[in-house]
């Protein structure tokens, strides 16, 4: 399949833990082109404490790695993957990170023992504040994943799903591959991300996971959730 969006990556050089090197992010680059992406969302890591790149670090990668593939046939935006606090909102107002490719949408992470009334909370504040949340790799969110009607309720607000290919794929355990299924049949899943961070531990599968999602559920609903979802979020551009 082509046309392939990744909303969720590491990819950009020297930023967080992903990509060290610009011939990182350019060999995970070229995986990404050859499984037929050809839209990418760079979303380094924001967290407190832990991850705080400085944003004229995250410009400068951004430009560098932008030029270096130049002449490959993908379009790079940028993103970021804001792990949750109190001060998110008003961060993404003043511009101090920035949202999906200067959409409404903001990749949200949570911590694995977040509350659905944290996480429910979080996001109607990001809502109210005209953000649209991409709640980031969702399988790993157990106040969610053992409660189907906590993830409705959650897109009724208006949040967005997305799940990681790793973890369609099975490459994170059984039961995460069968929530997602579950999530799937139960069409509750916007968005796909390869979270790639490099080539052996974390590495980019949107190409298995497209022909994945193809066999079992078809090529209308892969092209859906691969490329006409993600591509609502460049639209605006
Ligand atoms: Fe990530």
């Amino acid at each position: 399949m082509r046309g392939i969006y990744d909303v969720h990556c590491h990819i950009l050089p020297g930023v967080d833990d992903g990509a060290k090197t610009m011939e990182e992010s350019i060999e995970l680059i070229r995986k990404e082109y050859e499984d037929g992406v050809r839209s990418i969302v760079l979303t380094p890591h924001f967290r407190r404490g832990m991850f705080e790149p400085k944003m004229e670090q995250i410009y400068e990668a951004f430009d560098a790695l932008t030029f270096a593939v130049r002449r490959m046939n993908l379009k790079l935006y940028l993103g970021c993957e804001y792990h949750v606090n109190m001060n998110m909102a008003e961060d993404l107002i003043e511009g101090r990170r920035p949202t999906m490719a200067g959409s409404s949408f903001v990749l949200c992470e949570f911590s694995s023992e977040d509350k659905a009334a944290y996480i429910n909370e979080r996001c109607y504040q990001l809502i109210s504040s005209g953000f649209t949340p991409i709640l980031a790799h969702i399988e790993r969110y157990p106040a969610l994943t053992k409660d189907f009607d906590q993830i409705g309720a959650l897109t009724e607000l208006g949040c967005r799903m997305q799940v990681n290919a790793g973890s369609i794929l099975g490459r994170d355990g059984f039961g995460t591959k069968r929530f997602c299924k579950k999530l799937i049949e139960e069409d509750l899943l916007d968005f796909i991300g390869s979270d790639a961070h490099d080539r052996k531990v974390r590495p980019p599968l949107l190409g298995a996971c497209a022909e994945f999602l193809e066999k079992k559920y078809g090529a209308d609903y892969a092209r859906t959730v691969m490329c006409s979802n993600p591509s609502e979020i460049v639209e605006h551009l």
